[in-house]
C-alpha cells in the first residue's frame, strides 16, 4: 500500500476502483443523493490516509451534474490533504475551448479555473479534444492517451488489409498515432460541420485506398454520431470492406449507436472513461502509471 487514496465517484465508480486496485491504494466510496431539485448531495464513506488524494470522476451527461459533483469530491479531498489529483477521464467542455462565433464564451476556461478554485493541484485527463483545452489550466494538467489501449485490442482482431481513417483533419495526429502502433497507414477525411445547427458533411473527393479494406474509424469522442456515420456513409460508398469505430469516450447521445450501425459500422469499441456497452478497453492501467 503507497500513500495514496482514490475518491470514486458515482460517474466513475469502476473506473476509480480499479485505479486503486492497480496502485494498491486506499479506495473510498462516494454516496450520492440527487433531492428532488436537482442539487448533489455526497459523502465520502471513509477517511482518507495521510498522503495524495486522487479523485476519479468523468464529466459525461448529466454533463452539469457530474461537473458538479466532480468539483465537490475535490474540494472535500482538499480538507484532508493538500495534494489533490483530479483524474477526469472524459472531461466536459473540453470542445468550447476558443470562441468559435462571436460572443460565445470559452467554458474550458471557466470550468479549469473551477477545478484550481475547489483544490485541485493536478488535472489528468484521457484524450482531451485538443491541447487548447488543456492549455486553459493554470495548474499542472496531465493528458493521458487512450490510444496504446485502443490498439492491443484492435491487434486481436483479425481484420484485413486494415486502414486507420481519421474522420476529420482536426484528429489526423490521433489516427497517425493509432496507425503508427498498429503497424498500418492512415487517411485523413475532410469534414465540415455548420457551427450553428450542428450538422456534418464530408467534403472529401473519392478514396480508392479504402477500396476492400477493414477500415478503423478513429475518433476521440463518439457524441451525437453524426461524425461517423457520415464517415462510414462515404466510406461503403468507396466499397470498403468492414467499418469499426474506435474512440476513446463515446458519450452516444439518444439513438447515436443505432444510427452508426445503420451507416454501416459493425463495431463500436470504446474505452471506460465512459461506462457503457460499447466501453470494451480498460484504461485504468494508462491512468495508474500516469498519477504515480
Ligand atoms: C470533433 O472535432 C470531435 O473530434 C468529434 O469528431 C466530434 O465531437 C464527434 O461528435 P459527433 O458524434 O456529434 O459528430
Amino acid at each position: 500500500m503507497n500513500n495514496f487514496t482514490i475518491i470514486g465517484g458515482r460517474a466513475s465508480d469502476d473506473l476509480a476502483k480499479k485505479i486503486a486496485s492497480r496502485l494498491k491504494s486506499k479506495y473510498l466510496r462516494a454516496e450520492l443523493r440527487i433531492f428532488p431539485d436537482g442539487e448533489s448531495k455526497i459523502t465520502v464513506l471513509g477517511k482518507p490516509k495521510n498522503g495524495k488524494i486522487v479523485v476519479v470522476h468523468s464529466t459525461y451527461p448529466p454533463v452539469d451534474s457530474n461537473l458538479i459533483q466532480a468539483l465537490s469530491l475535490v474540494s472535500k479531498a482538499k480538507k484532508y490533504s493538500s495534494q489533490v489529483y483530479a483524474v477526469i477521464p472524459y472531461l466536459g467542455y473540453a470542445r468550447q475551448d476558443k470562441e468559435f462565433l462571436p460572443g460565445e464564451v470559452i467554458t474550458m476556461s471557466l470550468v479549469a479555473n473551477m477545478f484550481k478554485a475547489a483544490g485541485a493541484t493536478k488535472v489528468v485527463v484521457v484524450d482531451i479534444h485538443s491541447k487548447m483545452a488543456l492549455n486553459h489550466f493554470k495548474i499542472p494538467a496531465i493528458n493521458v492517451s487512450g490510444i496504446p489501449a485502443l490498439v492491443k485490442y484492435f491487434k486481436k482482431l483479425k481484420l484485413k488489409d486494415p486502414l486507420v481513417v481519421s474522420p476529420d483533419l482536426g484528429g489526423i495526429a490521433r489516427a497517425r498515432q493509432f496507425a503508427k502502433s498498429f503497424g498500418t497507414k492512415f487517411i485523413a477525411l475532410r469534414k465540415q460541420r455548420d457551427r450553428k445547427t450542428g450538422k456534418v458533411e464530408i467534403k472529401s473527393s473519392n478514396q480508392k485506398k479504402v477500396h476492400g479494406r477493414d477500415i478503423i474509424l478513429v475518433d476521440d469522442m463518439i457524441s451525437t454520431g453524426g461524425s461517423i456515420v457520415k464517415a462510414a456513409e462515404f466510406l461503403k460508398k468507396q466499397k470498403c470492406r468492414n467499418i469499426y469505430a474506435a474512440c476513446t469516450h463515446a458519450l452516444l447521445i439518444e439513438d447515436a449507436e443505432k444510427r452508426i450501425r445503420k451507416a454501416g459500422v459493425s463495431k463500436i469499441v470504446s474505452t471506460n472513461t465512459i461506462p457503457g456497452k460499447t466501453a470494451i478497453v480498460d484504461v485504468s492501467p494508462l491512468i495508474a502509471k500516469a498519477i504515480v
